[in-house]
């Protein structure tokens, strides 16, 4: 145990937000990085289709800060959304002389260009992308800039809770981690803690996030008495493989954004019976319409259909994608896919100024856990890596300004384990995970109703019950931290979906299927109230 241990920054996770931040704070700063698994492993590196900028010259800020907020349902905020749109080019930029290969291609007068796809929701081509591989392209040239870095990192180590005083107003100090290598606590002090966890896809029992997204940041930032906003916003990407032994591979919506067509089982088109964009839709509508068309056929699935296009145009642009469907026995190039939504991202999370303050000192929250109001009620596609990639931006600058006027290590407690002991029953904590993701996917799914709603509400306040005296008695393990904090998410969109006694973007509910304007608004939730 070593409590000695102290850094001026902290940065709990190392996607696309944790990274970037790590490399743009200044090299004089003592900084280190957690990642729970290996560094690589983040919903950074599966991300597909690309990042939103406006570089085209036919494109604008304009047209894109409108469809950000046309998709966001009433709940963007403007002057976030201007602020992280505008910084677009310069993103892409920054990313480029990290040594990101983006797809080029070749323009009228010959020279090399961005190759620019196009997505649900925008009215224009300004989808930057390294083929459909975006995410991996990103985070791998990222960690070799980061491992020639003298930024710390700590893999396999996962934080637990967040060290803050008592008194008010609320400061974070640190936090409490595990070693996952040898099952050792230790607390690690910071002037500066972040939160770049990630989101939280794991709580759905069908999800195309990896495992490591498991809402940590913003269970922990809750504990610590972090406002929370718009948790009811949970997006489903609307074609996720369907077999049952693909995990969670997804197909891009480039693949609609370059012809792909949805198809029922009977081979009939339906997404332009639902909304005028067809397949180039909001995600909300395209996840929703095909929900309808599955509940009404009593299909398991629906299919997804590029077949029109050559196998060399779709070898080229969709690599990923075509190599992932041959690994199950489908050929992406001549035949329609079988595919399902799945839970993909949440717009939700901690809420966060532009700088990614939140409303504890010294505690900032950026990537999917923040909540900054860019996103409104729903996300609009490949605006999330941009936004990431902003805010991180944003806060190094105001990290290294308030380090730079002074501050201070405060002295950390030590983990307290003397009350506890092993577990012997493991198998409680996994038929755990399983029921909770069960219920969220049956009751707080797509489409929801006041007696879902109802009936989720009672299964996991029991969970809560059973996984806090859980907690008190034996050892922490990475499993059962996990749990801790899927149960706390699953708790936050619960309350946030009942409250919001309307439908608007991805919240959905049978009882008010119109939006009202009483709800014109976020769903704030704040622990102290709670
Ligand atoms: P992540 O990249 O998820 O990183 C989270 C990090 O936090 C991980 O390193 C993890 O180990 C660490 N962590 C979490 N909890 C703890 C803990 N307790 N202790 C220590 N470490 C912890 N968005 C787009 O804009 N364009 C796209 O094309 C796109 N495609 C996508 C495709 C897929 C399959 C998925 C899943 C998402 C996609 N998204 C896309 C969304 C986007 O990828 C994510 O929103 C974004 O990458 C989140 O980045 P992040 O840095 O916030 O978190
Ligand atoms: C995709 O490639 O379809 C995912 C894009 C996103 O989530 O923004």
């Amino acid at each position: 145990m070593n409590n000695e241990e102290y850094y001026d920054v902290l940065i709990i996770g190392s996607g696309a937000a944790g990274l970037t931040l790590a490399l743009s704070l200044p090299d004089s700063l003592k900084v280190a990085v957690l990642s729970k698994t290996t560094i690589e492993e983040n919903a950074t590196f599966y991300a597909q289709g690309g990042i939103s900028a406006v570089i085209d010259d036919s494109d604008s800020i304009a047209a894109h800060v409108e469809d950000t907020v046309r998709t966001g349902g009433g709940l963007c905020k403007p002057e976030t959304v201007q602020f992280i749109v505008e910084r677009g080019r310069e993103s892409i930029d920054w990313l480029s002389s990290k040594g990101v290969s983006f797809s080029k291609r070749r323009s009228k007068s010959g020279r090399q260009e961005l190759h620019l796809t196009q997505e649900g929701g925008h009215s224009a081509r300004r989808v930057v992308h390294a083929a459909d591989k975006t995410g991996e392209a990103i985070e791998n040239a990222l960690v070799s800039r980061f491992r020639k870095s003298s930024v710390g990192l700590f893999e396999n180590h996962i934080a637990i809770d967040l060290i803050c005083s008592h008194s008010l107003p609320k400061r974070c100090d640190g936090v409490f981690v595990l070693d996952k290598s040898n099952n050792q606590i230790r607390s690690i002090g910071a002037k500066i803690t972040v939160l770049a966890t990630g989101g939280a896809g794991k709580v759905y029992l069908y999800t195309s996030n990896p495992d490591v997204s498991t809402g940590d940041g913003i269970a922990m930032a809750w504990r610590a008495g972090c406002r929370v906003a718009n948790m009811e916003f949970v997006q489903f990407h609307p074609t996720c493989l369907y077999h049952p032994d693909a995990k969670s591979l997804l197909l891009t919506e480039a693949l609609r954004g370059e012809g792909g067509i949805l198809r029922l089982p009977n081979g009939r088109r339906f997404a332009e019976g639902y909304h005028p964009m067809g397949e180039l839709a909001p995600r909300d509508a395209v996840a929703q319409a095909i929900d309808t068309e599955m509940k009404k056929g009593g299909y398991d699935h629906v299919y997804l259909d590029i077949s029109h296009k050559s196998e060399d145009f779709i070898k080229k642009h969709f690599p990923n994608a075509y190599e992932g469907c041959l690994r199950f026995g489908f050929d992406l190039s001549s035949q329609p896919i079988p595919i399902v939504p799945a839970a993909h991202y949440f717009c939700g999370g901690v809420v966060t100024d532009l700088k990614g303050r939140t409303n504890i000192e010294n505690l900032y929250s950026i990537g999917e856990t923040g909540c900054t109001g860019l996103h409104g009620a729903n996300r609009m596609a490949s605006n999330s890596l941009l936004e990431c990639l902003v805010l991180a931006e944003s806060s190094a600058a105001a990290i290294a300004d308030k380090l730079d006027k002074k501050s201070t290590f405060v002295k950390i407690p030590d983990w307290d384990e003397s009350l506890v002991v092993d577990s012997e029953e493991e198998v409680v904590v996994s038929h755990n995970w399983d029921e909770l993701r069960r219920v969220m996917w049956n009751y707080v799914g797509i489409v929801r109703s006041s007696s879902r709603l109802q009936k989720a509400r009672r299964r996991i306040d029991l969970l809560k019950l059973e996984i806090a005296e859980f907690y008190g008695s034996y050892k922490m393990k990475s499993d059962l931290i996990e749990l801790r904090n899927l149960v706390q998410v699953a708790d936050l969109i619960i309350k946030s979906a009942t409250h919001r006694k309307e439908s608007r973007g991805l919240h959905y509910t049978l009882d008010y299927p119109e939006s009202n304007q009483k709800y014109n608004e976020d769903t704030l939730l704040d622990p102290q109230e709670d």
